[in-house]
């Protein structure tokens, strides 16, 4: 299939009551790995990088990847920038294809999130790509965005933002962090409740990376329709890349180590895309 919109992907998810798993991808070993876990599961999936990945390389070479990955394969496939730090990268993205943009303007005081956000839903709708804010920030570190102190979202002000955005799917803050979690991560599903009666667009639950299965489906039971899970990919590729290292310290060819850090991404995405119920969703005939 040809890189699909996460519009319609999310929208989907929200009345199917499952999420969609999306993953950041690092490299092309990491790319194939996410592809091959939703082909085989048959699920539609999300592949996202943050600007900083973009800084290791440019979005052309990764969305032309994940297009190359997912025109070989029979489920929806979708190319997404992850906390989008600015205009200029967003536009960068949307003209190298990404089909889903995040602008992430959440460490902003209420109306300067506003104001950004809407300039980027305005350019990215002017060209049908649908646009992911996020309100009440999501703690710890993504890339060089840190969050210190976490703040929650206000329902009420969630709605606000939504109205005066324009935005398709919405980021909340319900105690949820970047990285591993010190301890058990205490969400607050009484705010992700009370800001899906407010707001009625798909929600994201950024961080989910050591969050506990059985909370991961808690938030997609009140209505979380994507996932997003970063540290714990990169934590597998490296860890196996490690091992091989170990086992064979005199490699010289990089396939050989690569291939073990796919083949943990791969499993690694295949019990993620099980925990977000989303295997046996990507349907075809429903997505063409
Ligand atoms: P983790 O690194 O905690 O999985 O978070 C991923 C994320 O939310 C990317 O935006």
């Amino acid at each position: 299939m040809l890189i699909r919109s996460t519009k319609e992907m999310l929208e989907k998810a929200k009345a199917g009551r499952y999420a969609v798993a999306a993953f950041n991808a690092e490299n092309m070993e990491m790319v194939q790995a996410i592809v091959e876990a939703a082909e085989e599961l048959k699920a539609p999936v999300i592949i996202q990088t943050t600007s900083g990945t973009l800084k290791y390389a440019t979005p052309e070479l990764y969305y032309s990847m994940a297009a190359a990955a997912a025109q070989k394969s029979e489920i929806p496939v979708a190319i997404h920038l992850d906390h989008g730090d600015s205009y200029e990268r967003a536009a960068e993205c949307l003209h190298a294809g990404y089909s889903s943009i995040m602008i992430d303007g959440s460490k902003e005081p209420f109306e300067k999130n506003v104001e950004i956000t809407k300039e980027v839903v305005k350019m990215a709708h002017a060209m049908h790509i649908p646009v992911e804010g996020e309100l009440g920030t999501v703690g710890g570190k993504e890339d060089s965005h840190s969050v210190i102190n976490k703040t929650y979202t206000e329902p009420a002000e969630a709605e606000e933002f939504v109205k005066r955005t324009h935005v398709d799917s919405l980021a909340v803050g319900i105690g949820n962090s970047h990285g591993f979690y010190k301890g058990k991560p205490e969400l607050r599903f009484d705010i992700l409740e009370e800001t899906n009666k407010w707001v009625t667009i798909p929600v994201v639950l950024h961080g989910a990376s050591g969050i506990p299965e059985e909370d991961v489906k808690k938030a997609i039971e009140i209505g979380i329709a994507k996932v997003n899970f970063a540290t714990e990919l990169r934590d597998a590729f490296s860890k196996a890349v490690k091992n091989y290292f170990q086992k064979d310290i005199d490699v010289i060819d990089p396939k050989k180590y690569c291939s073990e850090g796919r083949t943990a991404v791969k499993q690694l995405a295949m019990r993620k895309i099980e925990m977000c119920g989303s295997a046996g969703k990507a349907v075809k005939e429903e997505f063409n």
